[in-house]
């Protein structure tokens, strides 16, 4: 029999139906409470309020595990590259031989972007942030591609799309890049694997040889691989909620790329720099900052601890951890800041007040570390994870597509003035 809750309003008692996951999440069904009852239930930041069924990411909170369609981060992140998990996310199974070499070609083909996004860039002053100018940019691409913009056209069509933007966003991450600095833009090369040809395009310079460093490409692989997806956070719930008005996807990731770009999500990598070289400049003693972590009347937060569902471990921060400390000795880099970082935590592991509220340290903690360790400067590091989370937007966009969601439209409880006489100003 199908198991229900029941829910008691004054001496009317409700039924309500109960939905369980493949790993035995739980849910109760409120859809048709209002019909039924009149009320709707509220839930500010969506704390405890699940907005879809979703077969591609699984994450325990509790018990710190994360996998994208049954495959273990941990696996993946050691096995795997950022292509063949893209293909997995998107398509829901890992390429084989044959298949990989198609979906590559397939990426290579469409690097190129136009030329006349030059102009759009030159549109920007050229110390404009990357992720504003990235957003702008995916959000051109209906433009230029003015058939994208009906997402109901063939399966074969909407793959297109999917395949150009994934081609196309590392192109227009390197021209940002280098149109905040002033710099020439470069040519994708087509020779290149996906990391190297972005690092070739942000790192060439005309005057000089490149040549990549596999180190570097493979921790950047690497990297991506731990942020492609992470079920319904704030970004790729904002990507589903835009596409589920039929809007096209290069509109939904656009908007995806605004929500990222806050400190509390994904631009908290470039927030956990910055604060780790401030308390470098104000003389190390991470003690002060704990402590102004945990006033509450200091607006300071630690940057890169707490996370909204890892109540135990970030599984993501544990393998980039060992990461850091990897890629630093393989380049021969003494970052000072990482001593800062694993100071910070050392403390804040130990202290009363992370471990009442069950905050450890989550991706970004190391993420920059290591961004810079492999020259990313600081303004492209949210640009670094939106490349990582591009190809799990795409993934829940086209989920939410075809299961047909209906448009996402949340009630509210109104707590306004209520209705007065509208009186008119004596204008005379
Ligand atoms: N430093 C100090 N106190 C904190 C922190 C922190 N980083 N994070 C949470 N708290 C406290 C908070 O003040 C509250 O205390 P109290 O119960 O006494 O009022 C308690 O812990 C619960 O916090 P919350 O803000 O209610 O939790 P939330 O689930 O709404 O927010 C969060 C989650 C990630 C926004 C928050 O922990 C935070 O602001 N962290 C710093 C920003 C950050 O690192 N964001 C990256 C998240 S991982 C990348 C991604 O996928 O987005």
């Amino acid at each position: 029999m199908e198991e229900t809750a029941q829910l008691k309003i004054g001496d009317k008692v409700y039924e309500l139906p109960i939905i369980e996951g493949t790993e035995n999440e739980k849910a109760i069904d409120i859809s048709a409470l209002r019909g039924q009852s009149g009320l709707i239930t509220i839930d500010p930041g969506y704390k405890n309020t699940g907005s879809t069924k979703s077969a591609i990411t699984f994450l325990d909170g509790e018990k710190g595990i994360l996998r994208y369609r049954g495959y273990s981060i941990e696996e993946l992140a050691e096995k795997s590259t950022f292509l063949e998990v893209s293909h997995l996310l998107i398509y829901g199974e890992l390429p084989n031989a044959e298949t990989l070499n198609s979906f590559r070609k397939d990426i290579t083909q469409h690097t190129l972007i136009h030329e006349d996004i030059k102009n759009i860039l030159e549109g920007f002053p050229s110390n404009s942030h990357p992720m504003g100018v990235l957003s702008s940019l995916v959000s051109s691409l209906t433009a230029f591609y003015p058939e994208s913009l009906d997402p109901n056209r063939s399966v074969a069509e909407v793959d297109l799309s999917i395949k150009r933007l994934l081609a196309k966003l590392p192109t227009m991450a390197a021209w940002a890049y280098k149109n905040e600095i002033g710099h020439p833009a470069n040519y994708p090369d087509n020779r290149l694997d996906y990391c190297s040809n972005f690092l070739k395009m942000m790192f060439a310079v005309p005057s000089a040889d490149y040549e990549v460093d596999p180190v570097v490409a493979n921790a950047l692989d690497k990297l991506l691989i731990l942020h492609a997806d992470h079920e319904q956070n704030c970004s790729t719930s904002t990507v589903r909620i835009v596409g589920s008005s039929h809007s096209s996807l290069y509109a939904s990731v656009a908007a995806g790329i605004g929500a990222l770009w806050g400190p509390l999500h994904g631009g908290a990598n470039q927030a956990v720099i910055e604060m780790l070289q401030n308390i470098k400049k104000d003389g190390g003693d991470v003690k002060k900052y704990m402590a102004k972590a945990k006033d509450k009347n200091d607006p300071f937060r630690l940057m890169g601890f707490g996370h909204r569902v890892y109540k135990n471990f970030d599984p993501r921060a544990t393998i980039i951890k060992k990461a850091a400390d990897d890629v630093l000795a393989q380049l021969g880099v003494n970052d000072p800041i990482l001593e800062i970082a694993k100071g910070l935590e050392e403390i804040a592991l130990n202290d009363p007040y992370f471990i009442e509220r069950k905050l450890y340290p989550n991706v970004d903690f190391y993420s920059g570390i290591i961004y810079r360790a492999i020259g990313i400067p600081t303004s492209m590091f949210t640009v670094m994870f939106t490349i990582g989370r591009l190809p799990g937007w795409i993934a829940q966009w086209k989920e939410m597509r075809e299961n047909k969601e209906p448009i996402g439209r949340p009630r509210q409880v109104y707590t306004g003035m209520n209705l007065r006489p509208f009186v008119a100003l004596d204008k005379r």
